[in-house]
């Protein structure tokens, strides 16, 4: 992509009303616009971020044996009103009337609707375990909505719903996902503690809540510091075999929210206890019987009585998790991206635009890049140098590939990695073999 032509709208001066790290940068570096409290626009760098994020939790769910679907964003009420909960929700539900003067919503989330699907067509147990999810937009008139991305009003998640014939099937389902849940963060360059939760407007008897530590989160959290280097990419998993036991086995090790966390009864020593505050990036529900009993999402078992379905459900906050990357990932230049969700992998910058070896080096880089499969952005406007640096550290593309005069007269252009900053001169050939290995 050529910045030259392209829409990054970044920002000189930090706005006044962000007052978490991620969402000044988020604002400065043009990756959203605030459209009215709580609810943004996600301008072009910012929706790829979306996009990949969305896409890395997509895989991870169609891995894990889930099937997409698409439900929408409008519900009827009465769904809502069989539940119990059309009353139980309360102010935090977007009320709407059709011009027929029907009641509808704007889903908050879609456990009604999901089962109305569900009990239209699966009859026996044999079609069990089933596991529905969708990335959907998701409206909650938040009271305070702050933070940007990370506490809206409208904002991306994908829930998912597990339907099975009894509870010993229920927690299976359960476990999947929970083993999902720590790969998908891992992936995307972030380590998320599940810890015990409480229920809330969902309900239930079972619940975790995954939590990506950051100074700036919402809760205080606590936990054994091992959690800091454990990483579940280095464990091989067997997604079809029995997971009660790695589940038991990240569970042993402490993490608990402060309404859980009682600091008289703490299992972990003082020296070996982590205490933090956490941004809250999934949470996933067992309540048994609770929706389709009311609902009517019932089948036939192996003796042809009919019983009510044990549900769960799950979801990942999508674009709170572009927010709490950032938190996670920054520096006081700008965002630094871990490679799998950057909106591209290398940032190519032309010091001199007018400077016709500049730009031929440049043009066949970029070129020699695209050609390997890896996505630039090559900065070609005519700006000062050291702006166009640091509107490049300030978007944070993992690489940077400076082309200048004075390297160019010697053969050599600069290879920096955002991360550490370290930088190395080297010809232009050395330089997309290195990025493409
Ligand atoms: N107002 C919001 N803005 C952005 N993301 C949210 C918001 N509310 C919830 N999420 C995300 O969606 C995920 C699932 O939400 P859920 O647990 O059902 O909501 P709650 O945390 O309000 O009980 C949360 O873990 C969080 O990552
Ligand atoms: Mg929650």
């Amino acid at each position: 992509m050529r910045l030259s032509g392209y829409f990054v709208p970044t920002l000189r001066d930090t706005p006044k009303e962000a007052q978490i790290v991620s969402h000044r940068y988020m604002l400065r570096a043009g990756l959203i616009q605030q459209a009215s409290a709580g609810i943004y626009s996600w301008l072009p760098m910012g929706h790829r971020v979306l996009r990949k994020v969305e896409q890395i939790v997509r895989e991870e769910q169609d891995a894990a044996g889930a099937h997409e679907i698409l439900m929408p964003t409008i519900q009827a009420a009465d769904l809502w009103q069989q539940s119990g909960r059309y009353h139980d929700y309360g102010a935090e539900m977007l009320r709407i009337k059709d011009r027929h003067g029907r009641d509808m919503l704007y889903g908050p989330t879609n456990e009604e609707l999901v089962t109305d699907i569900f009990r239209s067509h699966v009859r026996s147990y044999r079609s069990l375990p089933l596991n529905l999810y969708h990335i959907q937009w998701k409206f909650r008139d938040e009271v305070r909505p702050r933070f940007g991305v990370m506490r809206g009003r409208e904002f991306l998640m994908k829930d998912n719903y597990s339907f099975d014939l009894d509870h010993e099937g229920a927690i299976r389902s359960y476990n999947k996902m929970f083993i999902a849940y720590l790969k998908t963060y891992a992936r995307m360059g972030l380590r998320a503690i599940p810890m015990a939760a409480e229920t809330g407007p969902i309900g239930g008897d079972l619940s975790h809540e995954f939590i990506v530590l950051a100074e700036t989160g919402e809760s205080e959290v606590f936990c054994h510091r091992d959690w800091l280097t454990d990483d579940i990419r280095n464990r091989s998993i067997d997604m079809e075999g029995d997971l009660q036991p790695v589940v038991d086995s990240f569970l042993g090790r402490y993490a608990a929210t402060d309404d859980k966390h009682d600091p008289s009864n703490c299992p972990v020593a003082p020296e070996d206890l982590v205490v933090t505050r956490g941004i809250e990036v999934g949470h996933i529900f067992y309540f048994g019987t609770k929706y389709s009993d009311p609902l009517g999402g019932r089948v036939a078992g192996p003796d042809g009585r009919e019983v009510p379905v044990h549900m769960g459900s799950y979801g990942i906050g999508v674009s709170r998790l572009v927010g709490a990357i950032i938190e996670a990932s920054h520096d006081d230049r700008g965002i630094i991206w871990p490679e799998p969700v950057a909106p591209f992998r290398v940032g190519l910058v032309n010091l001199a635009v007018g400077n016709e070896a500049c730009t031929g080096v440049c043009d066949d880089l970029y070129a020699q890049l695209g050609a390997a499969g890896i996505e630039a952005l090559i900065d070609d406007r005519d700006e000062r140098p050291g702006a166009k640096l640091a509107d490049m550290d300030l978007i944070g593309l993992p690489w940077q590939v400076i082309v200048g005069p004075r390297g160019l007269r010697s053969g050599v252009i600069e290879v920096k990695d955002r991360r550490t900053g370290a930088t190395e001169e080297m010809t232009p050939e050395a330089a997309t073999a290195r990025l493409a290995a």
